[in-house]
């Protein structure tokens, strides 16, 4: 891996060290800038070589820098593989605290893919799993996942993406359009110092920062072909906050959702992220030039309203922010050697409707306190996260329909490991996008019906709240798949 410095923690002075063109895009804490920024630059992409992804992270936190990086990427390299590779990836953990490693998106086994797994301050562990030979083309994106310290280590900056080509990237218009990809983070340089200054009430709300960053720089521009397509990848990446964007006056399309491709092009007018879900656009240059800026508009999750009694008390307590809006990245027209426009495709990849279930369960998320647990404030059905128990048995190759019911206030995005499934109803509705998904965002009150086919993996595996401030305080359960 290059040593180039990709950090965007910037510490005070450091962009006279000169490390790199990003470190001059100031990062303090009291910065709320949303102008044009640099251009955008990739992360480090690290690909398969014959059939293999061999690499090492290490986590650790930076010297001169703020925050937590892998071998010095925050957030870290682009991991890229394609059906049937082996991965063979060594984290070493140079932090002064356990670590490990998880696969968001990725369907593998496990029993590798495994939270439950301690990688010691001091020590190294190797991943090695092949991708299945039949998996979709995916964004997905690799992080951290030590119980108690995922939301810590998640909001230092400890995330980077893993993408799989297949099928998707076979379609000729797609193969055509250039490529871009956000990894979504929102940033408080005090309180990544510091974590220790988070206040109960953020860590009970999930800590959120007021500087939002785009693959670690701060609204990047991004160039869009003039008649060609961009093909833009975004992944919330973020401990806490929800995602709400607007492309400005420009049309987008979504192509996929956090397990592959949809059918055929939708175009949306604004997109709703919540952390750990993904999504791919094209967006197609088919204006004539201009800058064209990427919002993040304020979303309510349920806090706002108390935030906004508290005036500004509120600005002072770590962990929380303010709502505003603020431009992510700009798309920015350049010429391009073309002179027919570019199509959308057609049609995508079929997403196959999933058969009747076996069985149907319920998960009622809620905020209470489960006795038999350390863990307060945060359960699914009556009880927190403990190590070593299972809270749900299933069988391989059945169906289930999940009726995950918020009896809270609050939003709660529920994320389960391993297998994908497809939203059939919210609130009673039908869900009108039938899409691959593995996190879904859930608001106050409302109620989400979800299809799952166990396949191909047994083994203990794991659901939970996608605010990582909630999965660490027991929003989490355990099933079983026998
Ligand atoms: Cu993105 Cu269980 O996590
Ligand atoms: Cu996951
Ligand atoms: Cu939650």
């Amino acid at each position: 891996m290059k040593r180039r410095q990709f950090n965007r923690y910037l510490g005070q002075g450091l962009a006279a060290v000169g490390l790199s063109p990003l470190l001059t895009q100031c990062d303090r804490s009291d910065h709320r800038s949303s102008q044009s920024g640099r251009p955008y630059q990739s992360l480090p992409r690290l690909t398969s070589q014959n059939g293999v992804l061999e690499a090492s992270l290490t986590a650790q936190s930076q010297s001169q820098t703020i925050g937590l990086s892998y071998s010095g990427h925050a957030p870290g390299p682009i991991l890229e593989a394609r059906p049937g590779d082996t991965v063979r990836l060594t984290l070493l953990n140079e932090l002064d605290t356990s670590t490990n490693l998880h696969f968001h998106g990725l369907h593998i086994s496990p029993e590798i893919d495994n939270v439950f797994r301690e990688v010691a301050a001091g020590s190294s562990y190797t991943y090695e799993f092949q991708i299945p030979l039949s998996h979709p083309a995916i964004t997905g994106w690799y992080h951290p996942h030590y119980h108690g310290l995922v939301a810590q280590q998640v909001f230092g900056g400890l995330a980077g993406p893993i993408i799989i080509r297949s099928d998707l990237d076979d379609i000729p218009e797609i193969q055509q359009a250039e490529e871009a990809l956000l990894v979504l983070q929102d940033f408080d340089s005090a309180l990544v110092k510091s974590p220790e200054i988070l206040s109960p009430l953020a860590k009970r709300w999930g800590r959120e920062g007021s500087i939002l960053l785009a693959s670690g720089q701060q609204n990047p521009i991004i160039e869009i072909p003039q008649k060609g397509l961009l093909r833009l990848r975004l992944i919330n990446a973020s401990a806490s906050r929800i995602y709400q964007l607007q492309l400005r006056d420009h049309p987008w399309h979504l192509i996929a959702t956090d397990r592959g491709a949809i059918a055929e092009p939708i175009e949306l007018d604004t997109l709703s992220l919540s952390p750990g879900e993904r999504a791919e656009l094209l967006i197609p240059g088919q204006l004539d030039s201009g800058d064209y800026p990427i919002l993040s508009l304020p979303y309510d999750r349920g806090v706002s309203e108390m935030i906004a009694t508290m005036g500004d008390a509120a600005k002072q307590i770590p962990g929380l922010a303010m709502p505003q809006t603020t431009a992510i990245a700009t798309l920015r027209y350049v010429p391009r050697q073309r002179t027919v426009a570019l199509p959308l495709p057609k049609q995508l990849i079929p997403v196959e409707s999933m058969r009747l279930p076996d069985a149907t369960r319920e998960f009622v998320l809620n905020h209470g306190n489960d006795a038999s647990t350390n863990d307060t404030g945060f359960i699914i059905n009556g009880k927190s996260f403990k190590m070593g128990r299972v809270n749900t048995q299933v069988s391989l190759n059945t169906v289930e329909d999940w009726r995950i019911i918020n009896k809270a206030s609050m939003d709660h995005p529920f994320h389960l490991h391993t297998n994908r499934f497809q939203v059939l109803e919210r609130n009673g509705q039908p869900e009108s996008l039938r899409a691959w998904k593995d996190t879904v965002a859930i608001g106050g009150y409302e109620t989400v019906t979800l299809r799952v086919k166990f396949e191909d993996f047994i083994g203990r595996t794991v659901y939970h709240c996608h605010i990582l401030d909630h999965e660490d305080q027991g929003m989490m359960g355990i099933v079983e798949i026998t």
